[in-house]
């Protein structure tokens, strides 16, 4: 963190808490105010506001979580983009009921989110897949995510290859085995921060295809 962004998350820190939560209506729409909260976010010079811990459900119904970055998000969803073949990605193939959970400290705020995945069209995961850097194409071939490495060696070989196969090449081929997963979000919860603890929790559930809203203790 350089000494901008130090500033200005100190310049930052508590505002959530001094601010006043919006005015919530039957209309509110969640999508609106996720997008308030996260340019809050991008704003408050967090690093990587746009990281959210991801939880799945394997078989016997152990959650696991992890860390990935959000990429795009609209009406239709939240999208993250992984390796097909990994934990996660077996894990919503099985079931696939997902929670997102952001957490931007310096504003003392969090959103919870519940959904379902389904996986994003591939043009787009193509699409997206080529703005990216060289490097991260590259490793995304190279990598079998989650599956055990054999050697310490294993990985640098396996870049070093998949540098050389796509060396003549004036695009790195998209691997069909990498792409995103949009998030149906039906339910959405957002918590601010109090100096008092009575923090607030605004709730919205997606009922019959439309959202409503609701308050909880903290
Ligand atoms: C801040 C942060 C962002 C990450 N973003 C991604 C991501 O967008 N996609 C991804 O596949 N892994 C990402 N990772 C790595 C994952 O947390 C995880 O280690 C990896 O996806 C394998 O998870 P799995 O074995 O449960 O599938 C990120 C890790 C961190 C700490």
């Amino acid at each position: 963190m350089n000494v901008i962004e130090k500033l200005r998350c100190l310049l930052t820190f508590g505002q959530g808490v001094a601010l006043p939560l919006p005015n919530i209506s039957s209309e509110t729409d969640p999508f609106t105010l996720f997008e308030q909260w996260f340019d809050d976010a991008k704003k408050s010079g967090i690093l990587l506001p746009e990281s959210m811990s991801i939880s799945t459900c394997n078989d016997k119904g152990q959650p696991s979580s992890r860390m990935v970055l959000l990429k795009e998000f609209n009406q239709e969803g939240f999208v993250f983009y992984t390796n097909y073949g990994s934990r996660k990605s077996q894990e919503l193939e099985n079931n696939n009921k997902i929670s997102l959970l952001f957490h931007w400290n310096v504003l003392q705020r969090q959103v919870r989110i519940e959904g379902e995945v389904c996986k994003t069209p591939v043009e787009q995961s193509k699409k997206y897949f080529h703005s990216r850097d060289q490097g991260s194409q590259i490793g995304a071939w190279a990598s079998k995510q989650s599956s055990q490495l054999t050697t310490e060696k294993e990985l640098q070989q396996r870049e070093q290859y998949y540098k050389d196969k796509f060396a003549t090449l004036e695009q790195i081929p998209y691997p069909e085995f990498w792409g995103g997963w949009q998030v149906k979000p039906n339910y959405i919860e957002f918590w601010q921060g109090r100096a008092s603890r009575l923090h607030d929790r605004i709730c919205f559930k997606k009922q019959d295809g439309s959202w409503e809203n609701f308050k909880l203790h903290p």
